[in-house]
């Protein structure tokens, strides 16, 4: 049996072993999805162990996606763009890391709304940033805006990126934007765990109706009820958790990913999980 895994720090609460575990069921490979949590100091070790044995694939999550880069053979190029690695692949003894973030959150968009118009706005600019700024890179919008709490780090990432319509703006310059806003993004963690929100429930009110509205995480938090109740398409994370994991186990498998199978996994799943 072929063994497959995601490492991470901490990857207790990680939905991918359900999902990926259903893809092989359905599809009759014989091969199991494994938790492998490790420190930063461990991470040396996982790799090597995928290099020595006969693992299929591997996923890395926080906080390990951009220390990854260094330790596998090459890395391609949306990896590479936005300086983190989610997916490793073995391929005859060499190890290609990869990123499906950000093609996970373009299906994510595509799957749940008509492709927006005008302005992107993204939240935040921490680890999740950079593969929705790379994704919207490719949505034909006419310019991108960009803010952080700290300027200097949303400026950072905006260098790294190189992408020609992206401007990092001040907090304040946002309300006069939103009304030409085709989608927005919550990037930062804010309201994850409570009820704040990332935008305050008068801009929300100024986002046009139709407008497509993003948090990625795996719930409707109170942001993205905000935005659904103002006629806003609200899209959560876990499209782009299910699309960045069919991605993987296409490049690991060769074989078309069971999408519809995953996500019933991953909502059964969170159902299980609520309800404990
Ligand atoms: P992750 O890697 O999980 O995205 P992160 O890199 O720490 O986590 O990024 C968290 C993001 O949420 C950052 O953009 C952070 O802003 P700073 O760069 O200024 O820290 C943002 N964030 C977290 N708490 C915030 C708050 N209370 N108000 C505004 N932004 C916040």
């Amino acid at each position: 049996m072929k063994r497959a895994a995601v490492t991470g720090d901490p990857v207790d609460h990680s939905l991918s072993p359900v999902m990926h575990n259903a893809a092989f069921r359905e599809l009759g490979i014989d091969a199991v999805y494994e938790l492998w949590p490790a420190t930063a100091a461990e991470l040396p070790d996982v790799i090597q162990q995928v290099r020595q044995h006969d693992v299929l694939g591997l996923n890395v999550t926080v906080p390990h996606k951009p220390a990854v880069f260094a330790l596998v053979d090459e890395v391609r190029d949306t990896a590479r763009r936005i300086g983190a690695v989610n997916t490793v692949i073995p391929m005859n003894g060499r190890l290609a890391g990869d990123n499906t973030d950000v093609y996970g959150f373009t299906r994510s968009i595509e799957e749940a709304a008509d492709a927006p118009r005008g302005t992107g706005l993204v939240l935040g600019a921490g680890g999740a940033s950079a593969a929705v700024l790379l994704a919207m890179s490719g949505m034909g919008l006419d310019r991108i805006l960009l803010t952080n709490r700290t300027r200097s780090r949303a400026e950072n990432l905006a260098n790294s990126l190189d992408i020609a319509n992206l401007h990092v703006v001040d907090e304040s310059e946002i309300q006069a934007n939103l009304p030409e806003v085709g989608i927005v993004v919550n990037a930062t963690s804010v309201g994850w765990h409570d009820e704040a929100t990332p935008l305050a429930a008068d801009a929300i009110a100024s986002l046009p109706v139709g407008s497509i509205a993003v948090d990625l995480t795996y719930r409707e938090t109170t942001f993205l009820r905000l935005a659904r109740e103002r006629g806003l398409h609200a899209i959560d994370g876990l499209g782009m958790l299910i699309h960045q994991g069919a991605r993987s186990f296409e490049l690991w498998t060769g074989e078309k990913a069971p999408v519809d199978v995953m996500r019933q996994a991953v909502i059964a799943e969170q159902r299980r999980r609520a309800g404990a």
